[in-house]
């Protein structure tokens, strides 16, 4: 007897359907190794007080990638170089997005920044408008003078016979007001730092404390309500201080003439009624500019800063590269003059003293999340769908495996004849990755490397650095301090001895 066709067919669908699942089950790789949790919270009560340092001992443990579970959230770490390729180069379309978190929704405008925005034309029209007028090669090197004319400032001001420096606040003001300048035209602080500038630190450093938070609320339902760490409390509160600092930013703006800054660019965009990208629905608004410049004043300043006292802490302990790095300096730029950009090509040592510092201490030691669109295999495990990522660059850049004596500040790994001549920090060396890697990598990498560079070239250049307080390098204290960002535990606080002539410090 025939059977009639769509019958055949149906149940042709149903047996090759039937196959497929059961087939598919039997294949299924098994989810990576992990610690048992606790009931409710899971792994959440183990992370600790350092997440990096907690996260780095249990991939000795489990392995390179290893599973996690906070509340009712699947988290994997990838703690090598080998797996972090695999999640960050060949599924890296998987991971683009971010997963959902209470510093998006309260800081961020509720996702409406870059950072947080899902992968999409949204997000894409974001980072091309950062691009345009920030971070191109073009954008770059128009904002040069802006760059150095802010260090020379520095400078001077560490220059005025004034005792003890701390420095990361004094490199915090530098680095943002240079980023004011580019983003919304004016500085923001004076330049001898005072009460705005160390409130502004303030801010930037609890943003990225609260940020770096594993906040409960977000991964146990049940008590988000309770909010039990107080966090979204202390969002909602920097939430609105920022919002004023940048509304009164806007009005500023607004009430001066055109600018080239990006600022003037978005209100001209605004008062066209232009949208954020080309079919895109709607003009872009004032919440859209808000996020992005408070998306650029917290990602761009303390990262920026304290990686240039992560380096002069580093240099004080190791008299004898801070000297090399002065010899190098004195040979190409001279004594008569400060070190502009054209000069940082020629520096070849100075780059591996950065790249070790990026090394040793990334200012975002857990990058940022990313979260699994789609289920998928990763190095012989099935990572499901809506799993959290967290890259462990801090302990993947300290691998024994990848990196001979890896708790040694040594630049020369970096130059020619040494392990690691050749690896850079912009993300196709997965050994090395501070500013992330894959479609989400830093957006704004070019402008955070040069001020990164600029600044601690200049600084070793222009001065000798003495410890202040009786300190002696043997017992500078190198602890860290975690937020979503490396603090010190201890600022550096030093003397500038000045070194070059006199007529290199005078700035007009
Ligand atoms: C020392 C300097 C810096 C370091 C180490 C750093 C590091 C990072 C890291 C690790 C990420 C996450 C990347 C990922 O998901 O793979 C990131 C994202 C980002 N950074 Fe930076 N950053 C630095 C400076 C800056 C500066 C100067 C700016 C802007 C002025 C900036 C703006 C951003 C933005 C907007 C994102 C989000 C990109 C996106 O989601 O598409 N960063 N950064």
């Amino acid at each position: 007897m025939e059977l009639p066709l769509p019958l055949l067919l149906g149940s042709l669908a149903v047996a090759v359907g039937v196959w497929h699942l059961v087939f598919r089950r039997a294949n299924k790789l098994p989810l990576p190794p992990g610690p048992r949790g606790w009931p409710v919270l899971g792994n959440l009560p183990q992370v600790g007080a350092k997440p990096h340092h907690t996260m780095c001992a249990l991939a000795r443990q489990y392995g390179p990638l290893f599973r996690l579970r906070f509340g009712s959230a699947e988290v994997v770490v990838a703690a090598s170089a080998q797996v972090a390729a695999q999640f960050l180069r060949t599924h890296d379309a998987n991971f683009s997005s971010r997963p959902p978190n209470s510093g998006a929704e309260h800081v961020a405008y509720n996702y409406q920044d870059l950072v947080f925005a899902p992968y999409g034309s949204r997000w894409r029209a974001l980072r091309k408008l950062c691009a345009l007028h920030l971070f191109s090669g073009k954008a770059l090197d128009e904002l040069r003078s802006v760059r150095e004319g802010e260090l020379a400032l520095l400078v001077k001001e560490l220059a005025r016979p004034s005792g003890a420096v701390a420095l990361g606040q004094a490199a915090n003001v530098c680095a943002t007001n240079t980023l004011a300048r580019a983003t919304v035209g004016r500085r923001v602080f004076a330049v001898d730092g005072g009460e705005g500038a160390r409130e502004f630190k303030e801010m930037v450093v609890e943003l990225m404390q609260l940020a770096g938070v594993f906040n409960v609320g977000d991964f146990v339902p049940l008590l988000r309500p309770l909010d039990p760490q107080g966090v979204v409390r202390r969002m909602k509160r920097l939430h609105r201080r920022y919002d004023n600092m940048m509304n009164e930013i806007i009005r500023d703006r607004k009430a001066a003439k055109e600018g080239k800054d990006l600022l003037s660019v978005l209100l001209a965009r605004m008062q066209e009624q232009q949208p954020l990208s080309e079919g895109e629905d709607g003009s872009i608004t004032e919440t859209d500019i808000k996020a992005l410049l408070l998306n650029l004043f917290t990602a761009g300043t303390d990262t920026t800063s304290s990686t240039v006292e992560w380096a002069l802490a580093e240099l004080v302990r190791h008299p004898d590269v801070l000297n090399k790095a002065q010899q190098e300096l004195d040979a190409v730029v001279g004594r008569d003059r400060l070190v502009s950009e054209s000069d940082l090509p020629r520096l070849a040592y100075l780059m591996a003293v950065i790249k070790e510092t990026f090394r040793l201490h990334p200012s975002t030691p857990l990058s940022l999340p990313r979260v699994a669109a789609e289920e998928c295999d990763v190095a012989g495990f099935r990572i499901p769908r809506g799993t959290t990522l967290l890259v462990n660059v801090w302990a993947i850049a300290r691998d024994p495996v990848a990196w001979p004596e890896p708790l040694e500040f040594r630049p020369a790994r970096f130059l020619p004849g040494g392990s690691h001549a050749g690896v850079d920090v912009k993300g196709s060396d997965f050994e090395l990755i501070p500013f992330g890697a894959g479609r989400r990598i830093c957006a704004g990498l070019s402008w955070g490397l040069r001020m990164v560079t600029l600044m601690t070239a200049t600084l070793v250049h222009a001065f000798d650095w003495d410890l202040a307080h009786g300190m002696t390098p043997d017992k500078l204290d190198m602890e860290e301090a975690y937020g979503l960002t490396l603090q010190r535990a201890v600022p550096l606080v030093v003397r500038p001895l000045p070194r070059l002539l006199p007529s290199a410090y005078a700035v007009e």
